[in-house]
């Protein structure tokens, strides 16, 4: 039976959580399917800011590193993380960007795995993943190769020259999910060790890195965390590792006692080893506010809904637009699908833009690939139909034609 409207907007009804979607600042007529890039803000941001300049930087000053806890908050943030991600406490601290912590990571595990000289990812890894397994070779002081490799061989190029395996756990493009524990499993067999990026994960499904005896993993918070734009990151260090783990950006915050200011450098004995330098105070704020918007709810809900809402999307665009010539590239079954879709369109581009240009925010990646993530906390079923009409409208009218649209811009 074809879906309507109505039967949306029953789905609304139903959702356990609905009441989530106060909890973020969303312009009325905007459908917002790209917090899968940056998350949407959450309303209690202002307050919390504000609170943040009056009392605790213009009030109390610098005081406050002690006082208002602000000297603790990478590594209270990042057990708060562990909580959405399946860690122990004393395993993550929230800092620097994903991309320098995968760069300490990769340099840490090379360490521990002296003799062999092998990186392997996969083809289709996140660009600064492939740049930063690159760059953090040159430093080993060994010879290293980064050895990239098709999605499906990746069991198959596992032997034991490998020193680490570096994947994300979602594909930023086709928004396929990898086996995180079959794959861990097979890395550790033949004795590699293993970093998972979670930017495409974390806060959106359930994930158990301890019981999966994970390595190292490392991610974004303002994606589906909603912390904020170029909020800090986060890394993991399973404890087993941390004593031997050794990163080498040696800053004052990653001593083990900064305030002793000594000449030489002594790493903390604990994932604070992880930090280097002084965190922003603001933006991790931010990631607090993004965490407080879990409250109450359950990953297995959140997993639920997100499954939900990217069935609805695919179904219903099957529906109104049977003649498009949008091809749904990534998983079809919606257990090995992240929280977003993604499409080939051969004018992508311009069709996003005309579909941005009337409130359907999605995103573009190049060369020809449209991508919609939903964000289970404050989409509703309702977006979905209203998202897929819009697109009904700039397909059959071909909207994306019109020049304007395809002027690229930097942001895509
Ligand atoms: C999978 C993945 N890893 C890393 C990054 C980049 O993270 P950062 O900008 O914090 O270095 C992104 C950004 O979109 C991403 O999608």
């Amino acid at each position: 039976m074809p879906l309507d409207k109505a039967s949306c907007q029953q789905l609304d009804r139903e959702d356990p959580l609905a009441f989530c979607r106060e909890r973020f600042e969303l312009p009325d007529e905007l459908i917002y399917l790209d917090g899968n890039s940056l998350g949407a803000m959450p309303s209690s941001m202002p307050r919390v800011m504000q609170q943040t300049l009056d009392s605790e930087w213009s009030g109390d000053l610098i005081q406050s590193w002690n006082k208002a806890g602000w000297a603790q908050l990478s590594q209270t943030l990042g057990d708060r993380v562990g909580r959405l991600v399946g860690a122990d406490q004393d395993q993550i601290v929230v800092c620097d960007t994903t991309s320098a912590n995968l760069y300490k990571a990769i340099r840490a595990a090379c360490d521990m795995r002296p003799e062999r000289n092998v990186i392997l990812t996969e083809l289709d890894n996140f660009p600064t993943d492939l740049y930063i397994i690159e760059g953090a070779m040159t430093g080993v002081a060994r010879e290293m190769r980064r050895e990239i490799v098709a999605q499906q061989d990746i069991l198959d190029s596992l032997d034991d020259k490998v020193a680490i395996l570096v994947l994300s756990h979602i594909n930023y493009k086709t928004g396929e999910i990898l086996p995180m524990l079959e794959i861990t499993e097979a890395a550790h067999r033949v004795g590699a060790l293993v970093i998972w990026d979670l930017s495409h994960s974390a806060g959106v499904l359930p994930i158990e890195l301890d019981e999966c005896e994970v390595d190292f993993a490392v991610g974004c918070t303002y994606k589906y965390l909603n912390a904020g734009p170029g909020a800090p990151a986060f890394i993991y260090v399973a404890s087993r590792h941390i004593a031997q783990a050794r990163q080498p950006l040696n800053g004052w915050w990653g001593h083990a006692e900064p305030f002793a200011f000594e000449d030489e450098f002594r790493p903390a004995g604990n994932i604070s080893r992880f930090l280097c330098g002084t965190q922003p105070v603001l933006s991790l704020k931010g990631v607090a506010c993004g965490l407080d918007s879990y409250a109450g709810v359950s990953m297995l809900q959140v997993r639920e809904k997100s499954k939900g809402l990217c069935d609805l999307f695919i179904r219903l665009l099957g529906q109104e637009c049977p003649d498009s010539r949008l091809q749904l590239i990534g998983p079809r079954c919606r257990e090995r699908r992240g929280s977003q879709v993604s499409y080939r369109f051969e004018h992508g581009y311009a069709l996003m833009q005309a579909l941005i240009e009337r409130g359907v925010v999605g995103d573009f990646r190049a060369p020809d690939l449209m991508r919609f993530g939903f964000s289970p906390l404050y989409i509703r079923y309702e977006d979905i139909w209203n998202a897929v009409q819009c697109l009904k409208i700039c397909l059959q009218q071909k909207i994306w034609q019109q020049d304007k649209y395809h002027r690229r811009q930097p942001v895509t």
